[in-house]
């Protein structure tokens, strides 16, 4: 079943001619794309539940995408929602559940957002997807168009780790490290370079990359018939909590829900402008020069696309927007892999330090069902992890030598995950 779509300006209304063109031509907004979901029935949302294919397309109809044989995908989806029993105890959430995306082809929820984008690109007949980054969108964005037999260009600033860009490389993506800071220099030459070669803009400022509706739908029917309270996210440009919400807003609208969970951005206090913006009650997000911070995936102070309507989406939820430090990051990291099993990197586990903070404080009850999404792999920051200098020394082939280095390690008591404590 092919559907038409179309891009219409959420500021002023006015909707383009052009399919390619991402910002609207009165107003310079950033295109929202619109699919018909009217005709949907609870009957197509039970067929969409029983789908063999078990990955975000399932939920087809929802994406603006026209036909299958245009989708690209790597499996992407249905990641495991897990009840954390030994972290909710813990933290002192009886009903934490994990949302683990760190399982994403990719390891990261680019792949939700990129699926979509690229399947549309493809269909639009780019040759080319391009992206600026510094880690988990450079990997997914080259990962796709892989898959798709489309090429890639990714542009990252001087000093990027050597360990951030290899993954894109592995994939194919031709890797244009610039001497500049990434959101000056690099974002100027980036955006200069697209308009000269025409490559297809896989930035969240791609109307069509809303893949990451797809938590919605998910959560909805993983948790068959209930709504969680709380739904936490890790946010930097803020497709994630956009995304959700319509989401749930449209599986509210056709009835397949009755209620919609609160949604919280988590980010790191060195890059803040959502919980900035909240904080002031203000409609705009103001841009904040983003500080080092261990969660470097959502180290972003200007969330310039999609940032306005990301806040306007946390409000209606009724939800809010919290910062999270360095070392309360790092706590969550390490609790999160101690206590439930999952290596999630960083930025990703500032929802689990969102979700722990809150709860200290009452914001969340001890009986409410939280859900954390996990938005990334431990192993994209191994570097993160710390430990103690001659902690994997070898060690003599002998029992003594054994039982003292087991000792060594029970004293170790520095680090947030300290072994065998
Ligand atoms: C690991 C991780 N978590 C979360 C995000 C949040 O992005 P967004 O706010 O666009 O959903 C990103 C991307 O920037 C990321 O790499
Ligand atoms: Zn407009």
């Amino acid at each position: 079943m092919g559907r038409l779509s179309v891009l219409r300006c959420p500021k002023c209304g006015a909707e383009s001619t052009s399919k390619s063109l991402f910002r609207c031509a009165r107003c310079g907004s950033i295109l929202e794309v619109q699919v018909a979901i009217d005709h949907l029935t609870r009957s197509d949302f039970e067929a969409m539940r029983r789908s063999r294919d078990l990955s975000i397309w399932r939920w087809f109809d929802f994406f603006p995408v026209e036909k299958r044989s245009a989708i690209v995908s790597l499996g992407e989806g249905n990641t495991p929602l897990i009840h954390a029993r030994r972290l909710g105890e813990r933290i002192g959430v009886a009903n934490l559940y994990l949302k683990n995306d760190t399982v994403l082809p990719t390891g990261s929820l680019k792949d939700r957002s990129n699926s979509v984008g690229i399947s549309v690109g493809k269909e639009l007949g780019f040759a080319t997807a391009s992206v600026i980054s510094t880690g988990n969108a450079a990997a997914s964005v080259a990962a796709y168009a892989a898959a798709a037999g489309m090429q890639s260009v990714v542009m990252v600033p001087k000093g990027t780790a050597l360990s951030k860009i290899i993954q894109a490389r592995a994939y194919g993506a031709a890797v244009i490290v610039v001497d500049g800071r990434f959101d000056f220099e690099v974002a100027e030459l980036y955006k200069n370079a697209v308009a000269e070669f025409g490559w297809y803009d896989c930035l969240s400022s791609n109307p069509y990359r809303v893949g990451k509706k797809s938590y919605a739908y998910e959560l909805v029917d993983q948790f068959d018939g209930v709504i969680p309270d709380w739904v936490i996210h890790p946010t930097a440009g803020g497709t994630g909590i956009l995304a959700m919400w319509q989401g749930f807003k449209e599986f509210l609208s056709l009835g397949w829900i009755e209620r919609t969970p609160k949604l919280v951005a988590a980010q790191s206090e060195a890059a803040a402008p959502f919980v900035a913006a909240m904080a002031k009650g203000s409609l705009t997000i103001e841009a904040v020069v983003a500080k080092e911070t261990v969660a470097e995936s959502i180290q972003v102070g200007n969330p310039a696309a999609l940032g306005w309507r990301a806040l306007a989406a946390l409000r209606e939820s009724n939800g809010t927007a919290v910062a999270l430090s360095d070392a309360e990051i790092l706590a969550a990291q390490a609790q999160t892999a101690n206590l439930a099993g999952i290596f999630a990197e960083p930025a990703a586990a500032t929802s689990v330090a969102a979700a722990r903070k809150f709860r200290a404080s009452g914001v969340i009850k001890n009986d409410e069902v939280v859900v954390c999404n996990l938005t990334g792999h431990g192993l994209k920051q191994p570097e993160a992890i710390r430990f103690a200098e001659n902690e994997f020394a070898p060690i003599a082939p002998t029992l003594d030598s054994l039982r003292e280095q087991i000792r060594r390690l029970k004293d170790s008591a520095t680090f947030p995950s300290s072994p065998l404590a």
